[in-house]
C-alpha cells in the first residue's frame, strides 16, 4: 500500500519509545509514509471545551495560530483573556508534539525548528476558496512567501472532534511519481523574478529554484481535475482522538472534511535526514541533474 500508513501503539505524548519503534518511525517517515497514532488524543481541560466552536475564528484566516517564534495569536476573534487561554492550549499542544517527536525521532532532535502551531475550528469541507487554496484537492505543501530552500515540512496533526467525527483525508501517489508527471509542464525558474519578489517583500527570502518547483508542483496538482479524480489515491479517515505525523512536502494529501484539529509545523534541514536522497530536494535534483538550492 502506498503511502504506508503505519500504526504506532503510543497513547501518551510523554511515552518513552523503544529503539525498534524509533527505527520504524524514521524509515516510515523518510519513505513518504504517515505515522498514525490511533489512540493518541489531546486532552482539553474543562474550561477549554468552550473553544470547540467555529466562532472563535476571525473569518479571514483559515486557522487560528501561534506564529513561528513570535507566538502571537492570529486569526482569533475574542477578548484578551480568551486569547490568552486559547494561546495556552495551543502552546501546550506545541510542547507535547515536540516532546513526542524528540522521543520518536531522536535523530532529528538537534535540527528540528518549531514553526507555526494552529487550531482549526472551522469545518474543512465546503469552504468557498480559489482552487489554489482548496486543500480538498490533493497536493504537497509549499510556502509561497516563506521559501524553505529544501528544508522539510514536518507536521503533527491531532483530531479533537468532540462528536467523534473523523478528519477525512485522501492520500495520493508517491512523490517521485507525481514529480515525474508534472515536472515537464512547469514554467521555467527565473532568477531575476525571484530577486524582484524578495526585494518587493512578496517573499521573506529569495525563492530558490527548489521553492519555485515545489510551488508549481503544488499548483499543478490542484489545477488538474483529471489528476484529482483519477490519480492513484486512497481515503483515510483519521478518527477523533487520533494523531498522525508526516512530511507534508512529500506526502500527497487532501482534507475532505472534519472539524477541530490541532497542527504543529516544524522545519528540518535536509542534512538531518538519514537519507537526503529520498527528500523532495534529493528526488528533484536527481531527476533534473542539477543543484536546485
Ligand atoms: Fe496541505
Amino acid at each position: 500500500m502506498h503511502p504506508p500508513i503505519v500504526e504506532f501503539p503510543v497513547s501518551s505524548w510523554l511515552a518513552s519509545v523503544e529503539a525498534a519503534l524509533r527505527e520504524q518511525a524514521l524509515e516510515t517517515i523518510e519513505s513518504g509514509g504517515v505515522l498514525y497514532f490511533p489512540r493518541l488524543g489531546f486532552e482539553l481541560r474543562e474550561e477549554e471545551l468552550r473553544f470547540l466552536a467555529p466562532t472563535w475564528s476571525d473569518g479571514k484566516s483559515k486557522n487560528i495560530y501561534l506564529r513561528g517564534k513570535e507566538r502571537n495569536l492570529r486569526g482569533f476573534a475574542g477578548s484578551e483573556d480568551d486569547a490568552l487561554a486559547l494561546a495556552a492550549l495551543i502552546e501546550r499542544y506545541a510542547a507535547e508534539a515536540r516532546h513526542l517527536l524528540n522521543e520518536l525521532l531522536p535523530a532529528y532532535k538537534a535540527s528540528l525548528e518549531s514553526s507555526n502551531t494552529s487550531f482549526r475550528p472551522v469545518e474543512a469541507a465546503g469552504r468557498a476558496q480559489s482552487w489554489r487554496h482548496d486543500d480538498s484537492r490533493l497536493h504537497t505543501d509549499a510556502f509561497p512567501s516563506k521559501p524553505t530552500h529544501g528544508r522539510r515540512i514536518l507536521r503533527v496533526f491531532c483530531n479533537l472532534n468532540p462528536e467523534g467525527r473523523p478528519r477525512q483525508w485522501r492520500v495520493g501517489e508517491p512523490f517521485p511519481d507525481m514529480a515525474r508527471r508534472f515536472l515537464p509542464r512547469l514554467p521555467r525558474y527565473r532568477p531575476w523574478l525571484a530577486t524582484a519578489m524578495h526585494k518587493l517583500g512578496i517573499t521573506k527570502r529569495r525563492r530558490s529554484e527548489y521553492d519555485h518547483i515545489m510551488l508549481h508542483l503544488h499548483d499543478a496538482q490542484k489545477a488538474d481535475a483529471d489528476y484529482q479524480k483519477n490519480a492513484p489515491q486512497m481515503a483515510m479517515p483519521f478518527p477523533a482522538g487520533s494523531t498522525w505525523i508526516c512530511f507534508s512536502d512529500q506526502v500527497l494529501h487532501a482534507a475532505m472534511g472534519g472539524q477541530y484539529l490541532l497542527e504543529q509545523t516544524l522545519l528540518l534541514p535536509v542534512a538531518a535526514l538519514r537519507d537526503p536522497g529520498r527528500s523532495p530536494l534529493g528526488v528533484l535534483e536527481k531527476m533534473l541533474g542539477r543543484a536546485l538550492v
